[in-house]
C-alpha cells in the first residue's frame, strides 16, 4: 500500500522534473528578428546621450528654444552631426556631394518628408522630438548648403 503510493510519487516527480527539462529548452531556437519600428528605436538608443528624444519626454532645448526658431548649423550640430557627419548607419555625409545629389533626384519636398516622418534607420526628426518642421527643413537646407 505504502509501497505504491511512494512509487506514485516518484514517478510524479520525475515527470515533473523531465517536463520542467523540456520547457526550458525552447527558448533557444527563438531567432531575433527586428520589425523595421525595433530597428528604428536601436538607432535612437544607440544614438550619443543628450541628443536622443524618446516621444513623450520633455526636452529641455523646447523650452529654451520657444518663441525664436533655432537655425539649421545649430539644429544639424545638436542632433544630425552624430550620424551625418560619419555617416552611422550609412546616413549621407555632410559635404558628400554625390550621395546628397542622388538623393534629391526623389524631389525636396521628398527629403523633407523622409526626415520628418524617418525613413529606414534614419529616426523620424533625426530624433529631434523639439524640433518644428521647418527646424527640421532648415538643418537639412544646412546639410545640402554644404554639400554642393
Ligand atoms: C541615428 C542616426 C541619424 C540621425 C541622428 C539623423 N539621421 Fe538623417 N539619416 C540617417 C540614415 C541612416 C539615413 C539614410 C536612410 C536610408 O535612406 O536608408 C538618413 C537620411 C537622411 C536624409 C535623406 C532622406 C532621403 O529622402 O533620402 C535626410 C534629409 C536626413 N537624414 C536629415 C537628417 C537631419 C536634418 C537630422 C537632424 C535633425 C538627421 N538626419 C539626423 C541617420 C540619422
Amino acid at each position: 500500500m505504502n509501497t505504491a503510493k511512494n512509487s506514485r510519487v516518484k514517478s510524479f516527480a520525475i515527470i515533473a522534473a523531465v517536463s520542467t527539462l523540456l520547457w526550458g529548452c525552447g527558448a533557444d531556437d527563438k531567432k531575433v528578428q527586428l520589425t523595421a519600428q525595433q530597428e528604428k528605436q536601436v538607432a535612437e538608443r544607440i544614438a550619443p546621450v543628450g541628443h536622443v528624444a524618446m516621444a513623450g519626454q520633455v526636452v529641455a532645448a523646447a523650452t529654451t528654444s520657444a518663441g525664436a526658431a533655432r537655425s539649421g548649423s545649430d539644429i544639424y550640430s545638436t542632433n544630425c552631426v552624430a550620424c551625418h557627419s560619419s555617416g552611422v548607419a550609412g546616413a549621407p555625409k555632410l559635404g558628400d556631394v554625390a550621395a546628397w545629389a542622388l538623393r534629391l533626384e526623389q524631389g525636396l519636398e521628398t527629403v523633407y518628408a523622409n526626415a520628418i516622418n524617418g525613413i529606414r534607420a534614419m529616426p523620424a526628426r533625426g530624433t529631434c522630438m523639439s524640433c518644428s518642421d521647418d527646424e527640421v527643413k532648415a538643418a537639412i537646407d544646412h546639410i545640402l548648403d554644404n554639400s554642393k
